[in-house]
C-alpha cells in the first residue's frame, strides 16, 4: 500500500476543546501540542519522510493578544522539549512562514532548533509559522520576477538604448514572462521551501472543511481528509484512519485508470 510521502496538518479545534472541558484556550493548546507528538511519533513509525504541521497563519495575528503570547511562548517551549527526540530520531526540524514578524526570543528558539537538526535524514518537520499560502505566492512572484530581470539585465539595457518608444521596450520586458521563458518551476523555485514536495494528504480536524490559507498552490493534487474530532482528541488511531482513507484514494492525475 503506497503511503503518503508528505501529510501536512491543520491542527484546529484547540479552543473547543478546551471550553467544552471548562478549560482556558491556553489549555487547549498546552493539549493541542502533546497531540503533536504523537503524530510525529506515528510518521516515524512509518516512515513518512515529511511532515507539515499549521501552526499560526498570517490571520491568527487578530486572536487577543494574550492568546497569541501564549502560543508563541508554547511554541519555543515544544522546540526545547522536543529538541531531544528530534536528534535520537533524526528529526530535521523547518519552518514555513513569514518569520521575520515572530519575537526575537521565538525567532531565536525555532532557529537553534533548525541549526541542532539539520543533519536529521528520517523526517523533515516543518513547522507553518505566520503562514499564509497567498502571502507565499505573492513572495513567489515577486522574487521570481526580479530574478527574471536581473538575469536579462543587460539585454533590457540594450533594448532600452536601441529602442526610443516605450511600446517596444514594454513589449521586450513583457516576453520575457511568456511560456517560454517563464514556467511554473521559475515559480516554484521561490516558494519559502522550494525543496519541499507537495503534500500528498492533507489532514484537518475539527470538522471545518477550509484550507484557511494553507499550503494554496501545493495542495493542486493533495488528497483531502476531514475529521470531527477535535485536535487535542486526535489519536494514533486517528492517524491511522487517514492513512487508510488515503490509501482508499485513486490519485489520478487527470488520467484515466488503466482498466478503464
Ligand atoms: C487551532 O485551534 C490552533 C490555532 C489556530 C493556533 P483553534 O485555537 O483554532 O481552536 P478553535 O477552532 O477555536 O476550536
Ligand atoms: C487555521 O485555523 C490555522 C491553524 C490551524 C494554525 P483557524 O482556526 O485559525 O482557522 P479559521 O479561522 O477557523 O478558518
Ligand atoms: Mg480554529
Amino acid at each position: 500500500m503506497v503511503l503518503p510521502k508528505h501529510i501536512a496538518i491543520i491542527m484546529d479545534g484547540n479552543g473547543r476543546w478546551a471550553t467544552r472541558q471548562g478549560l482556558s484556550r491556553s489549555e487547549g493548546h498546552l493539549a493541542g501540542a502533546k497531540t503533536v507528538e504523537t503524530v510525529i511519533k506515528e510518521c516515524l513509525r512509518h516512515k513518512i519522510p515529511h511532515l507539515s504541521l499549521y501552526a499560526f497563519s498570517t490571520e491568527n495575528w487578530n486572536r487577543p493578544q494574550g492568546e497569541v503570547n501564549y502560543l508563541f511562548e508554547l511554541f519555543c517551549q515544544f522546540v526545547k522539549s522536543e529538541l531531544p527526540l528530534m536528534l535520537e530520531e533524526g528529526i530535521r526540524f523547518s519552518m514555513i512562514g513569514d518569520t521575520k514578524r515572530l519575537p526575537e526570543t521565538a525567532q531565536k528558539a525555532l532557529a537553534h532548533a533548525i541549526e541542532e537538526t539539520k543533519s536529521g535524514k528520517n523526517l523533515e518537520l516543518t513547522l507553518a509559522i505566520n503562514y499564509s499560502g497567498t502571502q507565499e505566492i505573492l513572495h513567489a512572484i515577486r522574487q521570481s520576477a526580479a530574478e527574471i530581470l536581473l538575469q536579462n539585465k543587460q539585454k533590457i539595457q540594450t533594448v532600452i538604448n536601441e529602442n526610443n518608444k516605450s511600446e517596444d521596450i514594454v513589449q521586450y520586458l513583457t516576453s520575457l514572462f511568456d511560456d517560454t521563458h517563464y514556467t511554473e518551476q521559475n515559480l516554484r523555485n521561490h516558494l519559502y521551501l522550494p525543496d519541499l514536495p507537495d503534500p500528498d494528504l492533507i489532514i484537518r480536524t475539527s470538522g471545518e472543511l477550509r484550507l484557511s490559507n494553507f499550503y494554496l498552490l501545493q495542495a493542486a493534487y493533495a488528497e483531502f481528509y476531514f475529521t470531527d474530532t477535535l485536535w487535542p482528541d486526535f489519536s494514533a488511531e486517528d492517524f491511522e484512519k487517514a492513512l487508510t482513507a488515503y490509501q482508499n484514494r485513486k490519485r489520478r492525475f487527470g488520467k484515466i485508470d488503466e482498466q478503464e
